[in-house]
């Protein structure tokens, strides 16, 4: 499924010089390679500010808490995401509201959100949180225009999108905020967990900063209620190398998925629409949009089936994911169920990610497509 091996190795001496500063300068929390990891992010994503932290998770948290969304707030959000989308909204005291998403993008959907804040369970509504699922940007166009008439935040969740685009405007400046994670199957990763919030507003950064610190502007006065979420130098130093190459490993993903999707069509597997019959539904990139391919996610109706046939042949795939939020165990309290969100119910039937990282052979690309090949007939 991913070879972080293939990454590493022609990047280790610049990596282990990069390790080898943070010890010689003994800076190992924040300081001066956080910082300068901030300013080359900033400067990549074309946004004003970063802020590195501990986690995509924490990110969330820190972008929510920036905003002062809290007790007695509102957040509407995708029931087909990672759990963190909705759990970070809870932890902020808030109360996650969800609605349906597209299904030819995964993505959560402007007429769902409309319709949503319709009901009188969104009246305390302060904010969208759209996630960039799969590295696909959200339809932030549409979601910039409600946030703007009624007055409410537009926050990305662009954990799994670092170098996506929507008509030229970079993941992360595309809302007020934006979340980044740096998990180490990520397309910008880490060794290890770690985190950033994006944004071109001068006084959200300067609160995520007084946030991820215990809330402390000058040294131990604690102004608000903030928590340890602070990004650590060795992470800083590995990412800022990793940087340099990152627009790199997003055009040979980009490729990798033209090639895919050539590879779908000879085989003639490929089917058109949202709703599979006999074969798959390929991933596509949304008008205007430039998807970062984090991940390269089919749908079929015998996806069980393929992922066990695949498995057995040592083909690496997985499901994002198999239980839509709103049916998950821990967020039985918000009160959804079963059919309240059909699309995102249909795609954890339907969806498996293939393998898809920078180093990927093209070989290797044909053995996978040749399985499935296999399988279908
Ligand atoms: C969509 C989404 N949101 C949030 C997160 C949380 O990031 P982290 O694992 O760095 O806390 C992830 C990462 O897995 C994610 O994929």
């Amino acid at each position: 499924m991913l070879d972080l091996k293939r990454q590493y190795q022609p990047l280790q001496a610049e990596l282990l010089a990069a390790l080898e500063h943070v010890l010689q300068t003994q800076q190992f929390i924040l300081g001066e390679h956080v910082a300068a990891f901030e300013k080359a992010a900033a400067a990549h994503l074309r946004v004003r500010h970063s802020v590195g932290c501990s986690s995509g998770t924490d990110a969330l948290w820190l972008a929510l808490a920036a905003c002062e969304i809290g007790p007695g707030s509102s957040v509407i959000t995708s029931p087909f995401s990672f759990f963190a989308s909705v759990s970070a909204i809870l932890r902020a005291g808030a109360n996650p509201i969800l609605a349906d998403i597209d299904p030819s993008t995964f993505n959560l959907s402007p007429a769902a959100v409309d319709s949503a804040l319709e009901t009188s369970r969104a009246a305390s509504t302060r904010a969208i949180l759209a996630v960039h699922l799969y590295g696909q940007p959200a339809d932030c166009t549409a979601f910039a225009r409600i946030a703007r008439d009624r007055n409410l935040f537009l926050i990305e969740d662009a954990a799994q999108a670092w170098g996506a685009e929507l008509q030229g405007v970079r993941a992360g400046g595309l809302g007020d905020i934006a979340a980044f994670s740096f998990y180490p199957t990520k397309n910008l990763s880490a060794a290890g967990d770690a985190g950033m919030v994006a944004t071109n507003s001068d006084s959200l950064a300067e609160r995520a900063r007084m946030l991820r610190q215990h809330g402390m502007r000058r040294r131990y006065h604690h102004d608000e209620l903030g928590w340890n979420a602070r990004l650590d130098g060795f992470q800083a130093a590995i990412l800022e190398v990793k940087l340099k190459y990152v627009d790199g490993w997003n055009q040979m993903r980009h490729e990798l998925a033209g090639r895919y999707r050539a590879l779908f069509n000879a085989a003639g597997l490929a089917e058109s629409g949202t709703v599979p019959r006999h074969g798959v539904i390929l991933p596509g990139e949304a008008p205007g949009s430039r998807h970062a391919w984090h991940q390269y996610v089919i749908r079929t109706t015998r996806r069980d089936q393929l992922r066990e046939f695949l498995s057995a042949r040592g083909i690496g795939c997985e499901v994002f994911y198999p239980v839509p939020l709103h049916l998950q165990q821990a967020l039985k309290p918000l009160g959804y169920g079963e059919g309240d969100f059909p699309e995102a119910e249909r795609a954890a039937r339907e969806v498996l990610a293939l393998p898809i990282f920078p180093e990927l052979r093209e070989d290797e690309q044909q053995t996978v497509v040749g399985a499935i090949a296999d399988f279908f007939s």
